[in-house]
């Protein structure tokens, strides 16, 4: 038996078993991947659920050294959606049988913002008579804000730690107290504390980052007992600082190879959590986002964001979907899903099974 074959039936995922995995190559890890298919067929089976995206606001207060939306980069447009373009997203979401979105924006603060958030969960929630789940992704905020949210009806939150290296985060974020390491630590288990399903991931293929570090990712998501993650590829945006690097990070191939790897053994790892295919893999692959479902994941996040906004929420360049409407995104995923055999399931929040084990047994 191969030392892989050996990793993989005896699920003996130390970190140095976790680096071998992340290192191996097309041939050897078709075994990784087919093991994975068949926990997840085992564990929580092979149904898609959805979150409907809405790109709220592309505003935002940080300068992530990464990310299109940082403050310091000029923005063509800047925009927040109004209150009829948001109704819009939640008549399409009902309209599509969407059983979840997703409310994303830049990270803001201030009480203008936060009570904002706060209607439109709101709003959500009585537009749909609490048939639509809320996952929000509105970046670090206070104990008291993520309080109010989830008191509002919010009941997911993402946040990603973007690497779980404290060293390599201060070298993708500028050394500042807006940007501290500890602090989103911190958020993480607030979020958990109020008892949010929480969502973190990281990005793949990083300046400065090694496959230990990504061993060290996916051990730091089982020690923080995560129910969701979202991970994907990093993609250069030519106007940020860390373009510089851009030579130096895995090619669009290996980035996308080490992605669905990492999928695959989180997959093997946590077996009940929910997992996105992140569009991002759609950027490196024109199959990017079928291969992340078929490597482990099983959520997928269809665009509710009005078609004129799109383009302006340019966190990494080529982002799929800009020019289409959520009536394509809804019909190309229908048609993308079937061809790999796995089945949308439309109006259910569809919550992490991990999650709810707990939760339940927390009660009884
Ligand atoms: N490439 C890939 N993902 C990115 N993100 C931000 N910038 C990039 C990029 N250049 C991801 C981060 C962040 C989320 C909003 O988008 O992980 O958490
Ligand atoms: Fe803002 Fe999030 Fe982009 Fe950082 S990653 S600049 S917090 S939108
Ligand atoms: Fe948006 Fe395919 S998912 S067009």
């Amino acid at each position: 038996m191969s030392i892989t074959e050996q990793i993989l039936q005896n699920k003996n995922f130390t970190k140095e078993n976790i680096i071998s995995l992340l290192q191996l190559g097309k041939t050897e890890a078709k075994l990784l991947f087919a093991e994975s298919l068949k926990t997840k067929r085992e564990s929580i089976g092979l149904d898609v659920h959805l979150r409907g995206l809405i790109e709220y606001s592309n505003i935002c207060e940080k300068n992530c050294l990464y990310c299109g939306l940082r403050k310091s980069t000029e923005k063509k447009n800047t925009y927040t959606l109004s209150d009829n373009q948001i109704d819009f997203c939640i008549q399409e979401a009902i309209r599509l049988q969407y059983g979840s979105v997703a409310l994303q924006c830049g990270e803001q603060s201030g009480k203008e913002f936060t009570e904002k958030i706060t209607q439109i969960i709101k709003k959500i929630k009585q537009v749909s008579e609490n048939k639509i789940g809320i996952t929000l992704s509105c970046g670090e905020q206070s104990k008291e804000t993520y309080r109010e949210w989830f008191n509002a009806g919010a009941h997911r939150y993402l946040l990603r730690i973007e690497t779980s290296n404290e060293d390599l985060y201060y070298k993708i974020h500028p050394k500042n107290s807006t940007h501290s390491f500890y602090n989103r630590v911190k958020c993480l288990e607030d979020l958990k504390d109020l008892g949010y399903q929480v969502g973190t991931g990281v990005m793949v293929g990083l300046p400065f980052q090694s496959t230990e570090d990504l061993a060290d990712d996916i051990l730091f998501f089982k020690q923080k007992d995560v129910a969701m993650i979202g991970l994907g590829p990093f993609i250069p945006h030519q106007d940020t600082p860390l373009w510089q690097f851009r030579e130096n990070i895995p090619d669009k191939q290996e980035r996308m190879f080490l992605t669905l790897k990492m999928i695959a053994i989180l997959r093997l790892v946590m077996p009940e959590i929910n997992m996105v295919s992140a569009t991002a893999n759609q950027t490196l692959d024109p199959l990017g986002r079928e291969k992340a479902i078929v490597a482990g994941a099983n959520i997928i996040m269809p665009n509710l964001t009005p078609t004129s906004k799109r383009e302006d929420y340019a966190i990494y360049p080529d982002k799929a979907c800009v020019k289409d409407s959520p009536d394509d995104c809804a019909n190309c995923l229908e048609i993308r899903m079937r061809g790999i055999e796995h089945n949308i399931v439309y109006n259910e929040w569809g919550d992490s099974l991990a999650f709810i084990k707990k939760h339940t047994a927390f009660k009884s």
